[in-house]
């Protein structure tokens, strides 16, 4: 707060934030129609926003390294390659929508960490669109918001990623999970089991330095894979198949069967957990998180030895009822399900098995 006054020579007129997601379960599952079953973390993107009467925009992130105001004219949004792609994005969706945007300053603060499989790219764009909302008095939705964040993500940064992201940092909140069918966008909120609690490992291995950009690289790969699956089977989408079609897909070459098995079962396993979690049965839901990550690892194939190691260590530990990679994979994060009351030290004990195995720097992000 007290920074923007100090950047911007003014006090803010907005705040405005959106939080991380831990996705619980449904994995790849959002861009092919499917469900998914994200809560909202800690952490989170914070934006102080104020309007300006001409086309000036004038940003300052954590993001950056060196903290500098950048600046761009509303109108005039070119892409760069950069997080201020972001910001020049939804100005540049919103005036394409008919919404009346003029300039602004901003200051952006961030503990999501980038690249780790927590949708820090959806919580920055869902916090500017809520702040751009506030500033410029918008008629926007929360699932608009949404929408329009995946846009920003789809058509100006050049990312392809599917729904659930932004509609977790627009809808999510914490201690409940959002039950939604990425199709329809029908949702619900599924209150997490009594008696368990959640931890979610950083592996310290963002999708960055294991060679992705996400979605980039083998995430367009796996997404064009799974469209080739769906019209070899003659569906619209990998989400209209159900258990009764696994014998189905012994027909299709390597790798779409194991792509399009992980997508059908995982499918499957959503509404399995939602099951589980309003029964309280968290044996069940722990043992639906290694079932996931199981398929994740050797059908989906974006796992990596490092996250193997962390859900290894994790089925070892007696307190532990399961554990998965989370996110979009190749690096990233684990979510794991633990007895209640035991979140840090089952976190702290992982993580220093973890460190010392692996020689990479964990951090544990919840219990925050
Ligand atoms: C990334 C994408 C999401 C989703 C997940 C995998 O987080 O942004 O849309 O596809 O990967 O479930």
């Amino acid at each position: 707060m007290s920074d923007f006054t100090h950047l911007f020579g003014r006090p803010p007129a907005v705040a405005a934030h959106a939080s991380g997601r831990v996705n619980l379960i449904g994995e790849h599952t959002d861009y092919n129609g499917g469900f998914v079953l994200p809560t909202a973390i800690p952490q989170r993107t914070e934006v102080f926003f104020a309007p300006r009467d001409d086309d000036r925009a004038r940003v300052a992130s954590t993001l950056s390294s060196d903290g500098q105001v950048q600046e761009y004219r509303v109108g005039q949004e070119q892409r760069r390659h950069e997080w201020l792609d972001y910001v020049q994005g939804l100005t540049w969706l919103l005036g394409r929508e008919g919404h009346a945007v003029r300039g602004f300053e901003a200051l952006i603060r961030s503990d999501v960490p980038l690249g780790v499989g927590l949708s820090s790219s959806a919580a920055l764009s869902v916090s500017l669109l809520r702040a751009l909302r506030q500033g410029f008095g918008l008629e926007l939705s929360d699932v608009q918001i949404a929408l329009l964040a995946q846009r920003n993500e789809n058509e100006f940064v050049g990312a392809r990623c599917g729904i659930m992201d932004p509609m977790a940092a627009s809808l999510a909140d914490q201690g409940t999970a959002l039950f939604l069918d990425c199709r329809s966008l029908a949702y619900e909120r599924v209150p997490l089991p009594p008696g368990a609690d959640l931890v979610v490992l950083n592996s310290g291995i963002s999708h960055k330095l294991a060679g992705q950009t996400i979605p980039g690289g083998d995430y367009n790969t796996r997404r064009a894979e799974c469209e080739r699956a769906a019209e070899l089977l003659g569906v619209p989408q990998l989400r209209d198949l159900t258990a009764a079609d696994l014998p189905r897909l012994e027909a299709l070459p390597e790798p779409l069967n194991r792509r399009a098995r992980h997508v059908l079962t995982e499918n499957e396993r959503v509404l399995q957990a939602v099951e589980a979690m309003r029964a309280g049965d968290r044996e069940r839901l722990g043992e639906l998180f290694y079932t996931s990550h199981a398929s994740m690892r050797d059908d989906y194939q974006v796992s990596i030895p490092e996250i193997d190691l962390i859900v290894e260590l994790a089925r070892a530990d007696s307190d532990v009822y399961g554990a998965r990679l989370t996110g979009g994979g190749f690096g990233g994060s684990v979510v794991m399900l633990v007895h209640a009351g035991t979140g840090r030290p089952v976190a702290e004990r992982i993580a220093a098995a973890y460190a010392r195995q692996s020689g990479r720097s964990p951090a544990v992000l919840v219990p925050a």
